[in-house]
């Protein structure tokens, strides 16, 4: 595994990366240039936080983020993978899989024609095979620009087709969580799992006086978070992703989660793209699954 000081030597030629080591250990990096600003976690290959030039900050990472090796960051985009949510042999392993809490590979940052990329791998490994036992070759390659585009790629690298689940676990900021409504989820069934599972039918936008968990299926793939207080407008499109999970914990929740403040919930939201629950993709011996999401402010 490469450390701390093999990445700094690496990239002690780009003024625009900056390495950073938190007290428990984790390794961070900024990419500053004079268009735009980001920070990622190698744990997850997680981008904590971007901003473009003359834009609000387009993700949210909380105050109390748990900044800890295999902890999982609240903020930013968590990939969730291989599974979602609790693990599906019901067995106590990670909540929403490992991918989140195990440190990734940075393969390369690269300037290019449209902005900045940069690109993590993940590789099955005596830790990942104890909790799901299959061979693969995981990336996740981010575009920076005006908007940030995210790749994920899984190759199956075992003899046995396997199945998994997941999502791009996005948290936005809010200016008031009250006056956000988010669209493009109109006519979609969806699980609610705060009434234990009961399937719902969406009608209009969603807007939020409690907490809200909702996982929708065959939903369309393209999303915009209206805030009023912040007259902002955030689209989110993806490829290859069906299903949405729209998550606010809400005041009572937020203040048992250790890792946000009491009131953070007024200033988050999370609208998480992927494949999960009847939506689960299987990935045939030897082949690959591909998606994408784009974000960016209208
Ligand atoms: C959402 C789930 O995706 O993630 C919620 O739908 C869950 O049920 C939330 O509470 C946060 O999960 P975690 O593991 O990051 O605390």
């Amino acid at each position: 595994m490469q450390t701390f000081e093999d990445y700094q030597a690496r990239y002690s030629a780009y003024e625009q990366i900056r390495f950073r080591r938190e007290p428990g250990g984790l390794i961070l990096f900024d990419l500053t240039t004079p268009t735009l600003c980001a920070s990622f976690s190698l744990q997850g290959g997680q981008l904590l936080a971007f901003q473009h030039q003359g834009q609000v900050p387009l993700l949210w990472l909380s105050e109390r983020a748990a900044m800890a090796p295999g902890k999982a960051i609240r903020g930013g985009i968590p990939l969730c993978w291989p599974w979602f949510g609790p693990a599906p042999d019901g067995a106590a392993k990670p909540a929403h899989g490992f991918a989140r809490n195990l440190p990734w590979r940075l393969t390369s940052v690269l300037a290019e024609d449209n902005g900045w990329v940069v690109r993590f791998q993940l590789s099955d490994s005596a830790d990942t095979r104890a909790l799901w036992p299959h061979s693969f070759e995981a990336s996740l390659t981010y575009q920076l620009g005006r908007a940030v585009r995210v790749d994920f790629c899984v190759v199956n690298l075992d003899p046995v087709p396997f199945s998994m689940s997941y999502a791009f676990h996005s948290y936005f900021p809010t200016a008031d969580i009250n006056g956000v409504e988010v669209l493009g989820l109109n006519g979609c069934d969806y699980y609610d799992q705060l009434q234990g599972m009961r399937l719902l039918h969406q009608e209009g936008g969603i807007r939020f006086a409690g907490e809200c968990d909702r996982i929708y299926v065959d939903a369309g793939g393209e999303y915009l978070i209206r805030d009023a207080v912040a007259a902002s407008e955030l689209l989110i499109q993806t490829e290859n992703c069906r299903s949405a999970v729209v998550w606010n914990p809400w005041q009572e929740k937020s203040s048992r989660l250790s890792d946000m403040a009491d009131s953070a919930f007024q200033n988050m939201l999370c609208v998480e793209c992927g494949n999960l629950g009847e939506n689960s993709i299987v990935v045939p011996a030897g082949g690959a699954h591909a998606s994408a999401m784009q974000l960016r402010y209208r």
